[in-house]
């Protein structure tokens, strides 16, 4: 019985091997897998599919902008829709522009969606669902409480490092993606991400 018992957990953990092992950052939550595809001293390429938010826009990073924009998805997630449905908690939080040549510069504040999950209607007009495509993501990581200057000071070192190596970029757009609530002191974990072209 302890042998058959024991193949089974063989087979357990080779296939949970084999599956999407999320990084120590999402602590535990769901978050989007992705692949790495390069790493580099100052910065690493990721591939992530086409993945599925809940969006809110917002009118600039300011803290107190930001904040009521996480409030509304919150309130989403904890039931603010059409079935009172709650939605566990995932990461990352993103702030992301989303500027075209068409479209002046529109920020928006997103909650990742996992592929499984069937999302009831928002009760609030002001959350909406949001496709991102898929593609290769620029990423530097960093640590610390960031303010809302750190962010875009994160964004314009990437920018750099980016041009230093010759990569080719999208410098109108950049996702700031927090895996901590603002309470949390030590181990923290930020990223900015700029699409790759
Ligand atoms: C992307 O989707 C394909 C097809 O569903 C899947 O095989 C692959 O593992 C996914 N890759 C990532 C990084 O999620
Ligand atoms: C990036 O953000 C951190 C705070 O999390 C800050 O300490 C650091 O100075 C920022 N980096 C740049 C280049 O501004």
């Amino acid at each position: 019985m302890a042998a058959i018992l024991c193949v089974f957990c063989l087979f357990l953990a080779l296939t949970s091997a084999a599956a999407w092992s999320a990084p120590w950052f999402c602590h535990g939550h769901e978050c989007p897998p992705y692949e790495l595809i390069g790493e580099y001293e100052t910065f690493e390429e990721r591939y992530y599919n086409a993945s599925r938010w809940i969006m809110t826009g917002i009118e600039s990073t300011a803290s107190s902008v930001v904040y009521d924009g996480f409030m509304k998805l919150y309130g989403y997630t904890d039931g603010e829709n059409e079935r009172s449905q709650k939605i566990p908690m995932t990461l990352p939080v993103i702030v992301a522009t989303s500027q075209s040549d068409k479209e002046n510069d529109r920020l928006s504040i997103s909650f990742y969606v996992p592929p499984n999950l069937d999302l009831p209607a928002p009760t609030n007009a002001d959350v909406e669902s949001l496709d991102r495509p898929e593609g290769r993501v620029f990423v530097r990581a960093f640590g610390g409480i960031a303010s809302e200057s750190d962010w875009l000071e994160n964004v314009s070192e990437l920018r750099e490092y980016l041009l230093k190596e010759g990569k080719e970029f999208d410098a109108k757009n950049y996702v700031a993606a927090g895996y901590d609530p603002p309470w949390k002191l030590f181990f923290r974990h930020n990223e900015v991400w700029i699409p790759a072209v």
